[in-house]
């Protein structure tokens, strides 16, 4: 994404960020509540808020400029995505079998094929019995067992990027845990691209190969991830750090 500017009603939200995302590469997005990581986020897959109009931005996939038309059809396909609140993520009235079977129908698969498929791909997301989770509904998982389910799914058509809005977030602290070796795996395991949106910088840490900073709707920093920690550049960088050694007052491992 090249010079993303977003505006509602007139006023900027997010104004000249460029950011590039490589596969079997992962991008941390950080920055304080408010400087526009969800929207940008959305930017990139074509789906903005009602009321909120990308203005300037130029889309490519491996050099080629995208168009909305482009941009939809790489939605779910190409590029999977990951919310912060799982449950919202799914139909509370019909069955994970179903979220799977409309899913991977998508590419025709169907029967058998589409059930093996999902039972596949549940225990890539960690669960050992995946047969006995396609009948229940979202309602009767934990939150923890809904963020990966909804990994499996976006996984579903074997994307090459996965955009992540805190994924963890709502979770509890052993399960923020699985998700994020889970991550760490798909990332090496199938070459994916993730942008993973983080308030943790501990996660960043831990996953990130680049982190990006935005501060008021602005990109103001983006470097490898030890540089980043080594010697942060700009002000907002170096508070976002500091808050963090304040609450957990040890050094980072970089
Ligand atoms: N639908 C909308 N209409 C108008 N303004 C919006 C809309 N959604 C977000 N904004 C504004 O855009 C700015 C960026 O919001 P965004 O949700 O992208 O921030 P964020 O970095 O994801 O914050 P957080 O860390 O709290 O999730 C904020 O000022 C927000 O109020
Ligand atoms: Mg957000």
């Amino acid at each position: 994404m090249e010079g993303l500017r977003l505006e509602a009603g007139g006023v900027a939200l997010v104004d000249g960020v460029s950011l590039a995302l490589r596969r079997g590469e992962v991008l941390g997005l950080v920055g304080t509540s408010g400087g526009g990581k969800s929207l940008t986020t959305l930017a990139l897959l074509g789906l903005l808020p009602r009321g909120v109009r990308r203005v300037a931005g130029v889309l490519r996939l491996d050099g080629a400029v995208l168009d909305a038309a482009a941009q939809a059809a790489l939605r779910g396909r190409r590029i999977g995505f990951v919310q912060q609140a799982p449950r919202g993520g799914f139909n509370p009235l019909v069955t994970l079998g179903r979220h799977f079977r409309e899913t991977l129908a998508c590419d025709g698969l169907r029967g058998a094929a589409a059930t093996a498929r999902a039972e596949a791909l549940l225990r890539e997301v960690g669960f050992d019995a995946p047969a006995r989770l396609l009948p229940l509904y979202p309602g009767q998982l934990s939150g923890g067992m809904l963020q990966r389910a909804m990994l499996a799914l976006a996984l579903a058509r074997a994307p090459d990027f996965l955009l992540a809005d805190e994924p963890t977030t709502d979770l509890d602290l052993i399960v923020q845990a699985q998700i994020l070796s889970l991550l760490e795996g798909l990332v090496a395991r199938r070459r994916l691209g993730l942008l993973l949106v983080t308030h943790d910088l501990s996660v960043v840490a831990r996953l990130a190969d680049r982190v990006a900073v935005m501060l008021g709707g602005r990109l103001v920093e983006e470097q490898e991830v030890r540089g980043f920690f080594d010697a942060p550049r700009h002000p907002h960088s170096r508070a976002l750090l500091a808050a963090h050694l304040a609450l957990y007052g040890e050094a980072l491992p970089a």
